[in-house]
Order: structure tokens, then sequence, then C-alpha cells
């Protein structure tokens, strides 16, 4: 099985004419996919393309990649990162495309399918979705300023029916997007119910541009199922990235993880965090991945509360050195609607 996912997650592909090292690339997840997180997955390798958490179009302009929380990155990682951002009119998203491109992103992606309050209510993220001569003329301008590939990530929309993102997707080929990475579920629902993906087929035979599927993703079989079964272009993983990032690896190439694999992937999180941010967001950012991480074992629960009770990195450390042995036992599957959020 995982030879047969292997050699279809390795077909050349191109995206906007540039080649891409293979169809399984990271979600983008705000608090969790910062530059700490991506050295680390780049040192497991395997990953295609690497998406950054959602950037506030507005601030992206002005943002000092140095002090940003968000819009910060390693030189060497951007031949394969696609900045993500979230904004709502030309206005905003243009100034904010051109410094992306500036700055040699690989491409720049739209975020047209988060649907939390903060973001809707500004009428970005998954707003766009229910007006959608807004989310056209957002592309249309994005794509008439830049000419690195242009990427959207959307959902269903705002009712179960697919028919309107259907027609949205045709129009986003027609209007010069390069890649599609949809997620199937309705915007209002924060990952409780399981995606439709039979609706990623519907996107995927809408039109000729490549389309990732993504949502639920987290053995290799729901990985190569999605590929089978909707003839989607490849697939885009979240949260099993956070708690497995060596997973890309194993499914793109025949890496084998040891017995001590998640503790050294905790300690190894933990410096890149120190790293690359001050000790209060670091250690915040650590407890952030300690929903996903903890998800691995049977007694997730447990250990993630060892983990929150920790007030320093060191302190961490120290949780991470007693509480993570070799042969803990792993939850058949990683339970991640218990996690939520
Ligand atoms: C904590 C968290 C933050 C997320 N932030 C973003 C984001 O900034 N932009 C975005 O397009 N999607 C975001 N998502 C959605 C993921 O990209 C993805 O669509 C979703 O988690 C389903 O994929 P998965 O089942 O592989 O996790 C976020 C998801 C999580 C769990």
């Amino acid at each position: 099985m995982t030879q047969t996912l292997t050699a279809r997650l390795n077909r050349p592909l191109s995206i906007g004419g540039k080649p891409v090292a293979n169809r399984l690339w990271l979600a983008p997840m705000a608090g969790l996919g910062h530059i700490a997180y991506r050295e680390v997955l780049d040192d497991f390798g395997g990953c295609g393309l690497m998406f950054t958490e959602m950037c506030s179009a507005r601030a992206v302009p002005t943002e000092n990649r140095k002090t940003s929380p968000v819009f910060s990155w390693r030189d060497e990682e951007l031949p394969r990162l696609v900045c993500q951002i979230a904004g709502a009119t030309p206005e905003e998203l243009i100034p904010a495309a051109r410094r992306v491109e500036d700055e040699g992103f690989f491409g720049l992606d739209i975020n047209m399918g988060c649907s939390v309050p903060g973001i809707v209510k500004r009428n970005a993220g998954a707003a766009l979705l229910k007006e959608p001569d807004a989310a056209l003329a957002a592309v249309e301008a994005v794509r008439n300023e830049i000419s690195i590939p242009l990427f959207v990530k959307f959902r269903t929309g705002w009712s179960p029916d697919i028919a309107p993102a259907v027609e949205l997707a045709r129009q986003f080929e027609s209007a010069g997007v390069d890649c599609l990475v949809f997620h199937p579920r309705v915007a209002p629902d924060k990952r409780t119910r399981p995606p439709v993906i039979e609706n990623i087929t519907a996107i995927k035979e809408a039109v000729s541009i490549p389309v990732f599927g993504n949502g639920d993703i987290v053995t290799p079989e729901d990985c190569l199922n999605m590929l089978e079964s909707t003839g989607c272009d490849g697939v885009s993983v979240g949260r099993m990235a956070m708690a497995r990032p060596w997973l890309f690896a194993e499914w793109t190439s025949d890496f084998e993880p040891d017995e001590n694999i998640f503790r050294d992937y905790a300690l190894r999180l933990a410096d890149a965090l120190d790293e690359h941010f001050d000790p209060i967001r670091a250690l915040k950012r650590f407890k952030l991945f300690t929903v996903y991480f903890a998800a691995n074992f049977t007694f997730g629960h447990s250990l993630q509360s060892k983990f929150l009770a920790a007030k320093s990195m060191d302190q961490m450390r120290e949780a991470v050195h007693k509480h993570l042995r070799p042969g803990m036992q792993l939850a058949k599957r990683p339970n991640m609607n218990l996690y939520n959020t």
C-alpha cells in the first residue's frame, strides 16, 4: 500500500509552471505552522510545499520579518514556501501580494476557508464565499498584480450545496488561479463532522488546474483513499502534520521513525521555538502544539495536562524527558476530533 502511495505522491507536478517536489503538502495553520515548526519539518523532509499560517493582508506590507510572529521565514525555505494571506478587498490584498512576490516566496495563497469570527467580521476568509463577486474580484486583482503561482484555499461554503463552490472554482480558474486546495466542509462546521470527500471530486471535475484535497487525513490509507476516490492531484495535511511531522518523509520516501522519535521531536521543537520566539510566545506555541502531539497517545489527555502545567520551556523539557518514553502506547488512530479547536 505504502509503495503505491509513495509512487502516486511522487508523480511529477508543476504549479503555475514551477515544479514542486511532491504532492503531499503542509496545510496552513494559525499558531502552529510557524517558522520554528517548519524548520523541524524541513529536517525530516518529504513535504512538497509548506504553507505559512494565515497572515493579515493589512499587516503584511509593513511587517518586519525579524519581529513578526507570523510573517517570518528562513531564506532557505522560500523555494517551497507559500505565504497565505487573509483579506477582503483588492485594496487590502494587492499590496500584500506584491510584497509576498518581492520577498521570493514560491507562491501566494488566498484564505477563503477560515470562519473564525474575527476574520469573517472583516469579510475575509470564508466570508468571501458568501459574496462570490467579491471573491472573484479579489482573485482577479491579485492575479493581475503578481506572476508567482496563485493558490486559493476554500471550503464548500455556508450551505451543504456544492454547486456554488463548483461555479466559483471554474471562475477562479478562468481568472488565472494556478491551484485550488479544497476542504470539503461547510464554513460554520468546526471539523466536528466528517468532510464530504465526494465534494472534492466535484471540484476536481469542474476545472483543469490542480486540485488538492484536505481534511481528516490521519493514515497513509486515508491519503491514498482521498487520491483514488476523488481523483484529486494531491493532499494537504494539517493537524496530523503537527502530531507526526515525519509522515511526509514516511509516505513520500522510505523514512522509518525510531523509538525515540516522539521525545526527540518535542525537544527539537522546543529548541527551535526558543531560537525564533521570545520565551512567552515560545511556550504558548509549544502548548498549542501539545494538543495535537498528545493525540498520538492512548493516554493523551493526562500527558497534555503535564505539558500544560509547565511554566517555562525548561520545565517543559523536564516534562518531555520524564513522560515521553520509548514504547508508549499509541492511539490506534489519533483522535483528532477530541482536539478540535
Ligand atoms: C489550529 C488550526 C489553525 C488553522 N489555521 C488555518 C489558517 O490559518 N488558514 C487556513 O486556510 N486554514 C487553517 N486551518 C485549517 C487547516 O488548514 C485544515 O483545513 C484543517 O485543519 C483540516 O485539515 P486536517 O484535518 O488535515 O487538519 C487551521 C486548522 C487548525 C486546526
